[in-house]
């Protein structure tokens, strides 16, 4: 008879930050020099689905990244996940008798997404979160999204905020063992039932410098980026909080354009200097400031990550005058995509 199989399938969204993640003050343990804030995408639209599995009949640990064999032994961030969750899964083993013994199969894991990966689209987000959810379903860990964050985190430090819905925060917390370094949900989407995001996928190649490779040459070398982790970074959570809470676009809009902005400027301070954006990506900037213009006030905000691509957040009334703006400006791009994000309770994730 052959061995069975246990296996646990899930999705896990996309989250784009506000507020933006770079620098680690903990390369080991993947802990930020400053807070985050992020916005989860609709699952609809940008995703990764993972089925995890394990059998007394796999040889090794193995993961399948769309289609392609990656060595989970070679990558220290994925081999940390797996082991908490296996040491968890041990003690659960200990205090409950009538659990199958599982914990010490090897576990196959296979995931899917479906957009580029690596452009600067937070591949690695979604990626993550599935990794971390899909093992911890199989064991049957009761853990909580937060609880759960704590290990997300090490594998990709913006994973921990793909693990809710909504407006999702990063708490750069202050205890070296990174205990209180998790996500916590700001407001779930319903909260602002009217904000749409639009992606305009500039490019879909791979990224030139990964995000860790990015933060450590950011870190060594740019003295702008000390002043914002510093001095920028906390009154911003702050004020970030406030608008979402009071539904202000005006002060989400401008505050994420900034963040975005210095964001990129910290790439550019950075020896050598990173250049994540390109010159349709300077085009999209220019023509969301017309919009803003346009309306005297603030119709549209734009963010970029470690990439050319752009996201755009916009009320749901103004989505004709941003939609039809932004086609004109990228005829010339890759791709066009739009998503309008939707909830994406915790509860969908583990089932
Ligand atoms: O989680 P990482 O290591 O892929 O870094 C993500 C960095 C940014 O996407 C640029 C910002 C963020 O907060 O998501």
């Amino acid at each position: 008879m052959s061995a069975p199989v246990y296996q646990k399938t899930v999705s896990a969204p996309v989250n784009i930050a506000v507020i933006k993640y770079w620098g680690k003050r903990d390369v080991g343990l993947n802990l930020p020099s400053n807070s985050s804030l992020s916005v989860t995408l609709s699952q609809n639209d940008l995703r990764t689905l993972t089925t995890a599995s394990c059998s007394a009949a796999f040889e090794e640990d193995s993961l399948w990244l769309n289609g392609a064999m990656e060595s989970m032994c070679e990558s220290p961030r994925l081999s940390v996940c797996v082991r908490e969750l296996r040491k968890s899964r041990l003690e659960l083993e200990a205090k409950n008798e009538s659990l199958e013994k599982i914990a010490n199969y090897k576990l196959r894991v296979v995931s899917e997404n479906n957009f580029p990966t690596a452009a600067g689209l937070a591949s690695s987000a979604a990626g993550f979160a599935a990794f971390a959810q899909a093992i911890c379903a199989l064991y049957e860990l009761p853990w909580t999204p937060t609880e759960l964050s704590r290990v997300a985190r090490q594998g990709s430090g913006s994973a921990c905020r793909s693990l809710f819905g909504g407006y999702v925060s990063w708490e750069m917390g202050e205890q070296p063992t990174g205990a209180d370094s998790v996500a916590v949900q700001v407001a779930p989407v319903e909260h602002w039932p009217e904000m749409r995001v639009a992606i305009l996928v500039v490019s879909a190649a791979k990224k030139g410098v990964s995000s860790t490779a990015g933060m450590q040459a950011t870190v060594a070398t740019s003295s702008l980026f000390a002043e914002r982790a510093r001095n920028v970074v906390p009154q911003r959570m702050v004020e970030m909080k406030n608008a979402i809470r009071a539904r202000d676009f005006a002060s989400f809009a401008q505050l994420t354009m900034k963040d975005s902005n210095q964001f990129h400027a910290v790439c550019l301070d950075t020896t050598p200097p990173i250049f994540y954006l390109n010159d349709t990506s300077r085009a999209i900037i220019r023509a969301v400031e017309s919009i803003n213009s346009s309306v005297n006030g603030y119709a549209a905000a734009y963010t970029f990550d470690a990439g050319p691509n752009a996201v755009i957040y916009f009320l749901e009334k103004d989505s004709d005058l941003v939609l039809t703006t932004l086609r004109s400006v990228t005829q010339n791009a890759e791709g066009w995509e739009k998503a309008d994000f939707k909830p994406v309770e915790s509860s969908e994730f583990l089932n």
